[in-house]
């Protein structure tokens, strides 16, 4: 099976995940990243006024075909109890071209992602195959659990 590994990270925490996971399963993977700044003080805002105003933030663009993989595993940041507003571009601009979905969601605090998955299963129009939850603070995992509910 061909399986890509696509990730969004501001801060480093998600990259290190999902590269991780890529070198596990010999799999590719894409980096997304936004042309809007999400650094610093003004960049906090920026991510802030994207989730609030749901616009689709502008992606660098990537040359990765999507629709030749087998499997997509999205990794991505948990903001304000949501999907990181880049990765929700991303899955809402390839969504006919993703045919199976597991998801791997990093986030600070002790989080419950079950909606987020729901949300995510949703908008790509599919049931996802296990999703994982990453509790990481400064860069080290807390911890992680996978729900997969067949
Ligand atoms: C705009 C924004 C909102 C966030 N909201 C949450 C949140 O609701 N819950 C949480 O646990 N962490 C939240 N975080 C923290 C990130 O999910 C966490 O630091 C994650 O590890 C960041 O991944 P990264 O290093 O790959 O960017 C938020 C971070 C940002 C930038």
């Amino acid at each position: 099976m061909k399986t890509l590994v696509v990730y969004y990270s501001r801060k480093g925490n998600t990259e290190k995940i999902a590269l991780e996971k890529a070198k596990e399963l010999e799999a590719d993977f894409l980096a997304i990243d936004t042309i809007e700044n999400v650094a610093g003080y003004n960049g906090f805002s920026n991510c802030v006024k994207s989730l609030i105003s749901k616009d689709d933030m502008t992606l660098f663009p990537y040359d990765t075909d999507v629709a030749a993989y087998d499997k997509v595993i999205i990794c991505a940041p948990i903001w304000f109890s949501k999907l990181c507003a880049p990765m929700q571009t991303f899955i809402k601009k390839e969504k006919h071209n993703i045919k199976k979905a597991e998801y791997i969601f990093v986030h600070a605090l002790k989080t419950d992602v079950k909606a987020v998955a729901a949300e995510t299963d949703k908008i790509l129009r599919l049931k996802n195959d296990k999703y994982t939850s990453i509790q990481c603070m400064y860069g080290k995992i807390k911890t992680e659990e996978d729900f997969a509910d067949v």
